[in-house]
Parts: C-alpha cells; sequence; structure tokens
C-alpha cells in the first residue's frame, strides 16, 4: 500500500462528542493511542467541553472525487486550565491554556500532521474565541525521554512490563524541536 500524502494540508474541526458517530470514532483514535481511551474519561471530557477544547485534525480525502471530503487523521486538544504550573509561575491575569491528546492515526504519521496542528492550535490560542489574546505560553505534558533512551526496567524497560510496543521516538524530544522547554 502506498501512502496517498506526501505532505497534506491539515486544518481543525471542533470534536462534537454529543455526536455518537463522532464519540465512537474518537473513542476508536483513542484506543489506538493506547492511553485515555476508557468510557469514563471520555464521558468526563464530553461534560467538560468548555474546558476540554478537542479538534479533530481533518485533511482533504485526495482519493475522493466528491468535494469538501474530509478525513479526520487524528485530534488535538486546546484545554482552558493546565494546573501544571506553580502559582509563582504565573502573573496575575495569564491564562492558563495547555495542549492535550495529541495524537496522529499510524497511516498518517512522519508527514508533518502533528508539527502543523500544534502550530495551528498555537495560533489558537492567542485568539478568541478558544484562546486568549494575553495567552504567553502553552503548557503540556509529554513522556520523558529516558522512557526512550534510559535502558533501567523502570525506565525503557517499562514498555515490557506493561506490553505495549516501545516508541520510535522520543515525544519529549519532539515538543523539544518545535520550542518547548522542560
Ligand atoms: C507524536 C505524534 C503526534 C507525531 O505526529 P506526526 O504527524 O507523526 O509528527 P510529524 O510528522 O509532525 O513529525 C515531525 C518530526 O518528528 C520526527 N518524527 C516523526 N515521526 C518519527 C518517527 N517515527 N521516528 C523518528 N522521528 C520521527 C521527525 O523527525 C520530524 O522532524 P523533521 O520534520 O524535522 O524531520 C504521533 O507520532 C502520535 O500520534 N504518536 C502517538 C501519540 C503520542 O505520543 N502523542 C503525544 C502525546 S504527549
Amino acid at each position: 500500500m502506498q501512502k496517498q500524502y506526501s505532505s497534506p494540508k491539515c486544518q481543525l474541526e471542533p470534536v462534537d462528542l454529543n455526536d455518537a458517530s463522532q464519540f465512537n470514532e474518537l473513542r476508536d483514535q483513542r484506543i489506538i493511542c493506547g492511553w485515555e481511551s476508557d468510557l469514563q474519561t471520555l464521558r468526563g471530557w464530553q461534560d467538560k467541553a468548555d474546558l476540554k477544547r478537542l479538534f479533530w485534525i481533518t485533511i482533504l480525502d485526495n482519493s475522493s472525487h466528491a468535494e469538501d471530503k474530509y478525513i479526520r487523521a487524528g485530534h488535538i486538544s486546546l484545554d482552558a486550565s493546565s494546573s501544571l504550573l506553580d502559582e509563582s509561575d504565573i502573573s496575575s491575569g495569564d491564562p492558563e491554556l495547555s495542549i492535550n491528546s495529541v495524537f496522529i492515526m499510524p497511516y498518517y504519521r512522519s508527514l508533518g500532521l502533528g508539527k502543523r496542528a500544534v502550530r495551528l492550535v498555537e495560533n489558537m490560542a492567542a485568539t478568541e474565541p478558544f484562546g486568549d489574546p494575553n495567552c504567553r505560553f502553552l503548557t503540556l505534558t509529554a513522556l520523558s525521554k529516558r522512557y526512550f533512551y534510559d535502558d533501567a526496567p523502570e525506565w525503557s524497560g517499562l514498555w515490557e512490563k506493561i506490553g505495549m510496543e516501545r516508541p520510535s521516538f522520543s515525544v519529549q524530544e519532539w515538543y523539544e524541536k518545535l520550542g518547548y522547554v522542560s
């Protein structure tokens, strides 16, 4: 099978978790992702749609002759509160926004989509209605690169223990390349 897309343009479309088919499609993507896929978590996201702002990462389906046919290649969220920073790190009035749940379906990986989606969310974070013009930074959590480089059983040895495949690259480094700092 050949990849259809060399460098697809993507856009972000809000996820509507009250729509059953979107709920199920998001759940399917979360199951492939490997964490935060249980119904309780997803129902919590559904209830907190004003704080957990999820977006489909969509690309145009070049294989279809129908106009405006989009594929949901992944998802990403711009959350209203991260609770990651010490109060001393935050000036009063700083909006707390964070990037979460970044996921690209395996077939569409390594095409630059994840990077583009993060850049789109960064732009969104500085504009209303989802963001705030006063936004100066975004926070996120990512798996430590020690789970990739450190051979100790509690670090990269963990993958075998939990029965998951070891990632092929460090997500922490992936974010660092995009300019994020620990
Ligand atoms: C992390 C993830 C979102 C990246 O999305 P993606 O669309 O594949 O990433 P991009 O194509 O934008 O990657 C860009 C960079 O990452 C690197 N990269 C991407 N996939 C890689 C791979 N399999 N091996 C090595 N490097 C890789 C490339 O070097 C590329 O950098 P470059 O353009 O300077 O060469 C995707 O792999 C994913 O969904 N992973 C599972 C979920 C996850 O870990 N999410 C992060 C939660 S914290």
